[in-house]
């Protein structure tokens, strides 16, 4: 069963068009640790509704984007831009050709893989030599990983059994498969809001959590991964790493 599928992905959808300006940090990430450029192929792995497939696409030469979720793609099928290729495959399922494309970015999607070494070979298939491979994601032991093992696996309509990453075994993966030690970074991410209550909407949406409250959701919050006001808008801490490697 695809997990993003019916309401699961009817409220994703939603909610990133209710708050499009909650993640504009993550773009900036996009930017700065891929380098996207002209030239250049890329293939985005879990891209979900597309959060970054607009502002990637407008950049590079062509965009291949990928989700197990047909729902998840459709939006992305809206944009009718030329130079995106949807393909309704996991990271574990890919099938391109051998060294089609100059580097691969991924955002909060490889957790919902669990079967991380065929993702990283077929990564590394795809890749053409020395291409980049960028992948930001959620880590064992944080708070974020607190948020979803404790909020979102109990009141999210589907649960939320995954597999988050250490940095021993995304290490031993590039290991195993043909990319250079990686660089794990830490990101403290931010997501931005004009209320409070919006954190307990947004969160309330974007995890499906329609076992609970958008009130109980943001106290959950709160109390898990702090909110601090700056400059006028409350500020949801979204801890995550950042795994930057090569094809050797
Ligand atoms: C939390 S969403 C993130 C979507 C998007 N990257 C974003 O930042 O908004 C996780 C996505 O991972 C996708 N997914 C689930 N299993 C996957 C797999 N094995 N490989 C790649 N993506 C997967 C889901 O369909 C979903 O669209």
């Amino acid at each position: 069963m695809v997990e993003f599928s019916g309401i699961r992905s009817k409220m994703y959808k939603a909610c990133l068009k209710e708050f499009p300006h909650a993640r504009e940090e993550d773009i900036e990430i996009m930017e700065k640790y891929l380098v996207p450029k002209k030239d250049e192929t890329i293939l985005e792995v879990g891209a979900g509704s597309g959060i970054f497939s607009k502002p990637l696409a407008n950049i590079v030469k062509k965009l291949i984007v990928s989700d197990p979720s047909k729902e998840q793609l459709d939006e992305i099928k809206l944009l009718q831009l030329k130079n995106i290729e949807l393909i309704e495959q996991g990271a574990d399922t890919l099938t391109l050709k051998s060294e089609t494309v100059n580097a691969i970015w991924s955002f909060g999607a490889m957790h919902h893989c669990f079967n991380k070494t065929k993702a990283f070979q077929n990564f590394a298939k795809v890749l053409k030599k020395s291409g980049r491979l960028v992948l930001a994601d959620v880590w064992c032991g944080s708070k974020l990983a607190k948020h979803f093992d404790t909020q979102v696996a109990k009141f999210c309509v589907t649960g939320h059994e995954v597999a988050f990453w250490t940095d021993e075994f995304a290490e031993s993966l590039c290991f195993l498969t043909g990319f250079e030690k990686p660089k794990i970074l830490d990101l403290q991410i931010q997501w931005k809001f004009k209320s409070k209550k919006d954190i307990g909407i947004f969160l309330y949406k974007i995890h499906a959590m329609t076992k609970t409250t958008p009130e109980n959701c943001l106290k959950g919050a709160e109390e898990i991964l702090g909110i601090e006001k700056k400059k006028g808008l409350y500020c949801l801490n979204w801890p995550m790493k950042i795994i930057v490697s090569k094809k050797i």
